[in-house]
């Protein structure tokens, strides 16, 4: 096993069984949804980057639509599958492993596309450039990009350090207003995510499996440094929480060119491609209660090490 791949192990071991792979709640996913005012009945959704799939169960539970949720591991899509199937809602959602990057819909695919934590992996002009194509004209954006809460200059040093070498496109608030009105949405709504979204569903259960690895870890150095990394992100947290936050911004797709039509006449998506992978078979979830799986993740991308 090679340096990364033993780094991305240890990495999927913090984060295994939480209910979150990044703050939210159900509560803010909510609010932003409201915020999507004439979404369709029944709307077809994207979630990007869905993890355990928290908000993807808020999202078809609110919505009645399809939701296709994507992430690149699958120990977080076999959570989401679980998940689903506990909410009754497992043949709603297209479990779909793949690259954000690099995503294979059709143009027009989709009413919505939601983005928690995560548009911030390919940078969110980029994501909002890249997924612009899918939705259709009308269609809305939801993401929550972390961002500066107070002016830059004021931001204390250990905070502004830790980010910037983290995420070093991290700007302010209307400065990804003004990055996502560049690629041609119109801001519908933006609120800042309570700090107890931070703690409740992610940092917490992350630290009591923080315990578990160091006991399970005691003399493994690269475990050790992995673990300080983790808990030294949520003293920046505790002692800096005012200065950054997880902005959750509602943005909707605006294209002059793109004259509004029937939404039946638009090209939907779908290349279906039977999984070879996924959990389906033994997690008791046949691939016919789902509406599909797709496996778009080429051979050399990373995967689950277990
Ligand atoms: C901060 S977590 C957010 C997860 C979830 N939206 C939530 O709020 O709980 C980011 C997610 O993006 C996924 N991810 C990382 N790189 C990805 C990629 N290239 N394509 C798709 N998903 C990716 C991770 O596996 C992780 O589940």
């Amino acid at each position: 096993m090679t340096d990364n791949d033993r780094q991305m192990s240890l990495l999927l071991d913090a984060h295994r069984g939480l209910p979150r792979q990044g703050p939210g709640d159900d509560a803010s996913t909510l609010r932003a949804l409201e915020l999507c005012a004439d979404l369709p009945m029944q709307p077809e959704v994207l979630d990007v980057g869905c993890g355990p799939g928290m908000q993807t169960m808020a999202l078809a539970q609110a919505t009645g639509g399809t939701i296709t949720a994507v992430d690149l591991f699958e120990q977080f899509l076999d959570d989401l599958r679980d998940r689903a199937v506990e909410a009754g809602v497992r043949e709603r959602i297209q479990v779909m492993r793949g690259d954000m990057r690099d995503l294979p819909f059709g143009k027009h695919s989709f009413d919505l596309i939601w983005s928690e934590g995560a548009a911030y992996i390919m940078g969110i002009v980029n994501a909002f450039q890249e997924w612009k194509q899918f939705l259709r004209p009308q269609g809305y954006i939801a993401v929550t990009e972390i961002s500066w809460l107070v002016p830059e200059a004021e931001v204390p040093r250990d905070a502004y350090d830790f980010f910037r070498a983290e995420y070093p496109g991290i700007t302010d608030v209307p400065g990804n207003l003004e990055r996502i009105a560049e690629c041609g949405y119109e801001i519908v709504g933006h609120f800042t995510l309570p700090d107890e979204a931070w703690w409740t569903h992610y940092y917490d259960p992350l630290a009591r499996n923080l315990v578990t690895m160091r006991e399970k870890y005691p003399l493994d150095p690269q475990a050790l440094l992995l673990i300080e990394a983790s808990e030294a992100e949520q003293r920046i947290r505790r002692e800096f929480g005012e200065c950054y936050g997880y902005e959750f911004i509602v943005a909707r797709h605006v294209d002059p060119d793109v004259p509004l039509g029937d939404a039946s006449a638009w090209p939907t998506l779908r290349e279906y491609v039977p999984s070879t992978s996924d959990a389906g078979d033994d997690d008791g979830v046949s691939q016919d209660e789902g509406i599909g799986e797709i496996l778009t993740v080429p051979p050399e991308l990373p995967r689950d090490p277990d």
